[in-house]
């Protein structure tokens, strides 16, 4: 795969044909899609798969029970409800994600971010064969009938449907913002172009190239809810050095802008774990690592204070950057499991 140009080229797709999708081909690229993200084991989360059109129908079915109630749709003439219905079951597959639960918040974020994850590199290798999703978060899927059909047990977080399906004409792309937008630096990385220092071993300059094709992650409603905090031989990268005991990294923090709506808050964190797992893909072809992590920390509000995190914003992730080092490489674990069932 041209990691770099699929994940600028690919598109969500909201109008699919009729082609059917081979149940094997979904399958075969979830798998693949799972061992794409490198924390592999640790994560818990499930997936369930409608591709039947009895399983489709009963989909759409749970779906608009509570869209019927609303007031607006009860006044739309039933043809425009059954033509919904209609567009909708006529998609060929469905894969439905779920983070499962999790005694703490970090381990639960954690699998949250790893379903997610999963999810972006699922788009990703499926457009590389012709394959659109829309990931869909609707409102709508907060209603009992539709919890019921997935089974969705306490705890558990829903993290969105892809819609998946062959389409006749991808939608034309809208411009992001660029990372330098986004971009502050503590430390050395503040200097106008760090290239090489003691410290820094990693030029600010290919960082911004790795954001600036990442920040092509999906993210609902083109928010772009992020934005970097770089941190580099200050002392407030000393403070990081001592937990991750490597002195020649620096470390970028993905910090999640301050948004009201909570619903929105649980997108624009899943946008943020697409952008990170985009980052880590782009990073196999660079001289460099970018180690992610979600320590203990970051939940914390007086220690992200050090960091300039604002009390409303909050840190998804801290990538440690550092260059390729095979002593520091992790030793690799085998794929965990597929957890799929058929709806
Ligand atoms: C977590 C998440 C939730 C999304 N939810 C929806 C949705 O409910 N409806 C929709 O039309 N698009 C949804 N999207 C897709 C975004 O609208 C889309 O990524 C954005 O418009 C940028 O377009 P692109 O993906 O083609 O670059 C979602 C994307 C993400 C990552």
């Amino acid at each position: 795969m041209n990691i770099p140009q699929t994940i600028r080229e690919r598109r969500t797709i909201r109008k699919f044909n009729t082609t059917p999708v081979a149940p094997e081909l979904v399958v075969s690229l979830l798998n693949d899609a799972v061992n794409l993200y490198e924390d592999k084991g640790t994560c818990r989360w499930r997936c369930l798969y409608a591709g039947t059109p009895e399983s489709r129908h009963r989909l759409v079915e749970s779906m608009m029970t509570k869209m019927k109630e609303n007031r607006f749709v009860k006044l739309m003439p039933s043809k425009m409800i059954d033509f919904f219905i209609k567009r909708v079951t006529e998609i060929p597959a469905h894969l439905i994600f779920i983070a499962e639960s999790a005694s703490d918040r970090r381990q639960s974020d954690e699998n949250y971010a790893a379903v997610c994850s999963v999810m972006q590199n699922f788009q990703l290798l499926g457009w590389e064969c012709g394959l659109g999703a829309l990931w869909d978060t609707d409102p709508m899927f907060q209603n009992e009938s539709f919890l019921t059909e997935i089974g969705l047990q306490e705890g558990e977080r829903f993290a969105g449907i892809l819609h998946i399906g062959y389409y006749d004409k991808a939608p034309r792309a809208r411009r992001r913002t660029p990372a330098e937008q986004k971009w502050t630096a503590i430390g050395e990385g503040g200097k106008a172009d760090v290239l090489q220092s003691a410290r820094v071993r990693v030029s600010t300059q290919s960082i911004l190239e790795v954001l600036n094709d990442a920040v092509w992650a999906p993210n609902d409603g083109l928010r772009e809810p992020w934005r970097f905090i770089y941190v580099s031989g200050s002392e407030a990268a000393g403070k990081l050095l001592d937990s991750y005991g490597n002195t020649s990294s620096s470390f970028l923090l993905i910090v999640a802008e301050h948004e009201e709506d909570p619903h929105k808050q649980e997108e624009d964190y899943a946008a943020i774990c697409c952008l990170i797992q985009n980052v880590q893909l782009l990073v196999k072809s660079r001289p460099w690592y970018a180690r992610r992590s979600i320590p203990e920390w970051i939940y914390d509000l007086d220690q992200c204070k050090v960091f300039g995190i604002q009390p409303e914003e909050r840190i998804v992730a801290v990538l440690e950057l550092g260059e390729n080092d095979r002593s520091l490489q992790s030793e690799s674990s085998p794929p965990p499991l597929l957890n799929i069932t058929h709806l």
